[in-house]
C-alpha cells in the first residue's frame, strides 16, 4: 500500500501535493517525493522517512509549477531508499510517473522490451516509466500508457506526466483504489478521498480497468484500450478526514478486516512457482543445497504473530516434515535454546520492533542459526537485522488489534512450508493444488465478509456474558486461541481457548449455561471428534455458536447460530476461519462500547519488556 496524489490547477502545486501526502500517511510513510512540472521543466524532491522529512528537504524553497504528482511509499519492490523512492522517471526524464501496486512481471518487461536500459532504482515501478516513455516516442501520452499497461501483470493504480503534453495528467486503476477530485479550474487525483476533501467534496471514483485523462477544467474517463468515454458522474463526499482514511468504515479495525481481501494477494503475488508446485521467496538467501541441509525450524514472535507461528509448526511438519516450535519471545530469550547451524529461524512480527521477538533473534543469530524475518513494516528492526526473509505486504495496520497481518503471516507460512515440502517429499500434484487453492482465498474471504450483518446479530447476542470459551482442534487451535487473544483485546471479555480434545481434562467443568463457547468445526479430518465434542457442550446446556464448512446440514440440529465458510483444504482453513472470528469480536467491541482502534493498556508495537 503506497498513497498517491496528484494536481493540476491554477495554484503553485507544491503545497497542495505535500498536506495531500500527509493525509495519505497512513498508507505508508517509509520515504516520499514529489515532483513539479513549470514550462518544460521537471522538478523532483524525494526522501526517505515520512513527510516531515519531505518537507525539510524542500526548506522552504518550494518548487515552481502548477501541476505534479507526489507519493508516500510503503516498500514492497527494492528497499527504502531514496533512489527507490517515487516519483520515477523514464529513459530520457520525459515522462515522470507514481504508482500504488505491483507490476509482477517487470523483469520480463525489462528483459523483453528494455535490454539495454540503465535502471536507477530497484523497483518495479521505474521499469513501467521506462516502457510508457519508450512508446511515447511514438504515442500520445494516454496510449503510450495504455500500450504499457496491456503488458503489465499486477495492480497499479498509477498517475503519469508527460513533458511533452504538460496540460494533463494521465492516471490508470487496476486493482489499487483512484479518485479524481473535481475543482474550479482546478482537479485532483489521490489513491483515496483523504487529501482531496479539503479542497472539494465532488469525487469521482475510477473503477479496475479504466484510464482518466485529467486536465484542470475537467476528465475524461476511458476503459483502457478504447476511446469510447465513459459518463461518469461526481459524488458529494460528505466524510470529514478521519472517516475519509477509514474509507467509509466507523473504525480501521474493520476496514482493515476488510481489507484482506486485497493484501492477501499482496503476499502471494510473485512468490508462487505453478510450473515447479512450489514458491519462491525473493529475500530468502538460502540456495536450495542449503535449505535442504535445514532439520530443524524455529518460529519466534509475540501475540498473534505467535499464533501465526502456532499455524506455522502445523504446515512445517504436515508440508515439510522438518520439526518445528513455535516460541514466545518473552520466554524463548530466557531459555537457553538448543540451536546449531542445521536450524533456521524465523522471526515473525507485524512492527518487525517487538523488543522480545527482536531480542530472542539476536540470540538466535548468536547461537549459529539462519536468522529471517517475516516482518510487514520495511526497513524495521528485525527486518534490518535478520539476514534476510520476506515482507508480508499487509501494508500499514493501524488498528491495535492485528487482523490483515495475521492472515499474511499464514501467507507467507504456507509458502515457505510449501517450498520446504517441495524440497523433500512433496509431490507436484500436492503443490500445485495448494497454489490453486491459495490463489482462491481472496474470493473466499469476500464470501465471509459477506456475512457481516449475520455475525454481527450473533456478536450482539453473546456480548452479554463475561466469558468465553473457544475451542478448536489440529491446525484449528491456533486459530482458537487467536479468536480469543481478539476477543479479550478488543472487548475486555475474558475468554479461553483449548483444543477441544482436552475438555474432559478438566475444562467441562466450567460449561453452564452462563459459559458460551466458540467452536470451530469446520470439515477436515477431526470434524467428527469436534461434533462429539460439540455434543458434550449442548449436553451441559451451554450456549454455543459454529465456524462450519458451507453445505453442512449436520451442524444444523446442534444450534442455529452457525458461520459458514466457504471449503478448502486443510492447510487453509485457519486462514478463512480466522475472519469470522475477527468480525465477531469486533463486534462485540463495538456492541460494548470499547475504545476498538486503541484497547485500554495495549500499544501498537511493544518495543520495552
Ligand atoms: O508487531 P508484532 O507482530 O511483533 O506484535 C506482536 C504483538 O504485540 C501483537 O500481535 C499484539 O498481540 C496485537 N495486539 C494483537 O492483536
Amino acid at each position: 500500500m503506497c498513497g498517491i496524489i496528484g494536481y493540476i490547477g491554477e495554484k503553485p502545486a507544491g503545497k497542495i501535493l505535500l498536506n495531500g501526502l500527509r493525509k495519505l500517511e497512513y498508507r505508508g510513510y517509509d520515504s516520499a517525493g514529489m515532483l513539479l512540472l513549470n514550462k518544460d521543466k521537471f522538478t523532483r524532491i524525494r526522501s526517505v522517512g515520512d513527510i516531515d522529512k519531505l518537507e525539510k528537504k524542500i526548506n522552504g524553497q518550494w518548487p515552481k509549477g502548477k501541476m505534479g504528482i507526489a507519493h508516500t511509499r510503503w516498500a514492497t519492490h527494492g528497499g527504502v531508499t531514496e533512489k527507490n523512492a517515487h516519483p520515477h522517471f523514464g529513459r530520457a526524464k520525459e515522462v515522470a510517473i507514481i504508482h500504488n501496486g505491483i507490476i509482477e512481471n517487470y523483469r520480463e518487461l525489462k528483459e523483453k522490451y528494455l535490454k539495454n536500459h540503465k535502471f536507477s532504482s530497484q523497483t518495479d515501478t521505474e521499469v513501467l516509466a521506462h516502457l510508457i516513455e519508450k512508446y511515447h516516442q511514438k504515442h500520445p501520452l494516454k496510449k503510450a500508457v495504455e500500450s504499457a499497461l496491456k503488458k503489465v501483470h499486477g495492480t497499479f493504480g498509477l498517475a503519469v506526466i508527460s513533458k511533452k503534453e504538460p496540460d494533463k495528467i494521465i492516471a490508470g486503476r487496476s486493482g489499487s483504489p483512484l479518485a479524481i477530485g473535481v475543482g474550479d479550474n482546478q482537479y485532483f487525483l489521490a489513491s483515496d478521498a483523504t487529501p482531496l476533501l479539503t479542497h472539494t467534496r465532488k469525487i469521482i471514483y475510477l473503477d479496475d480497468g479504466e484510464i482518466a485523462i485529467i486536465k484542470k477544467n475537467n476528465s475524461y474517463i476511458y476503459k483502457i484500450g478504447n476511446n469510447n468515454q465513459i459518463n461518469k458522474k461526481a459524488q458529494n463526499i460528505d466524510w470529514n478526514t478521519e472517516e475519509a482514511q477509514k474509507g467509509g468504515f466507523p473504525h480501521f479495525m474493520i476496514k482493515e478486516i476488510y481489507d484482506q481481501r486485497e493484501v492477501f494477494m499482496d503476499a502471494i503475488r510473485g512468490r508462487l512457482r505453478p510450473k515447479e508446485g512450489s514458491a519462491q521467496m525473493g529475500g530468502f538467501n538460502l540456495k536450495d543445497k542449503e535449505a535442504q541441509k535445514i532439520d530443524r525450524i524455529i518460529l519466534l514472535a509475540c501475540g498473534t504473530a505467535y499464533y501465526s507461528c502456532l499455524v506455522g509448526k502445523y504446515l512445517f511438519e504436515r508440508l515439510a516434515q522438518i520439526p518445528t516450535e513455535a516460541e514466545i519471545g518473552s520466554e524463548y530469550r530466557y531459555r537457553n535454546p538448543v540451536i546449531d547451524n542445521k536450524t533456521l529461524v524465523f522471526s515473525v512480527s507485524q512492527s518487525g520492533e517487538t523488543l522480545d521477538t527482536l531480542v530472542s533473534q539476536r540470540e538466535a543469530k548468536r547461537k549459529g542459526a539462519y536468522v529471517r524475518g517475516i516482518v510487514n513494516v520495511v526497513g524495521s528492526t528485525i527486518a534490518r537485522e535478520a539476514d534476510g526473509g520476506t515482507y508480508i505486504h499487509a501494508g500499514p495496520e493501524l488498528s491495535v488489534a492485528s487482523s490483515k497481518a495475521f492472515t499474511n503471516m499464514l501467507a507467507i507460512l504456507t509458502l515457505y512450508a510449501l517450498y520446504f515440502g517441495r524440497l523433500h517429499k512433496m509431490s507436484f500434484e500436492t503443490g500445485n493444488k495448494i497454489i490453486k487453492e491459495l490463489e482462491k482465498i481472496p474470493g473466499k474471504i469476500n464470501l465471509i465478509l459477506k456475512q457481516n450483518e449475520k455475525i454481527k446479530k450473533i456478536a450482539y447476542k453473546y456480548s452479554k456474558y463475561q466469558n468465553m470459551l473457544y475451542l478448536g482442534r489440529g491446525i484449528n487451535y491456533p486459530i482458537a486461541l487467536e479468536g480469543s487473544h481478539k476477543l479479550k483485546e478488543l472487548s475486555y471479555i475474558h475468554s479461553e481457548a483449548y483444543p477441544a480434545g482436552e475438555m474432559k481434562h478438566g475444562v467441562n467443568a466450567l460449561l453452564d449455561k452462563d459459559f458460551p463457547v466458540a467452536a470451530i468445526a469446520t470439515k477436515n479430518n477431526l470434524y467428527e471428534k469436534m461434533i462429539s465434542n460439540l455434543e458434550e457442550i449442548k449436553a451441559r446446556k451451554s450456549p454455543f455458536f459454529v465456524i462450519a464448512t458451507k453445505g453442512d446440514k449436520n451442524i444444523q440440529r446442534m444450534t442455529s447460530d452457525i458461520i459458514y465458510v466457504p471449503k478448502t483444504i486443510e492447510i487453509l482453513e485457519p486462514i478463512l476461519n480466522v475472519i469470522p472470528l475477527q468480525l465477531f469480536a469486533y463486534h462485540c467491541a463495538v456492541k460494548l462500547k470499547r475504545n476498538v482502534d486503541r484497547p485500554r493498556n495495549l500499544a501498537k508495537s511493544v518495543t520495552v519488556e
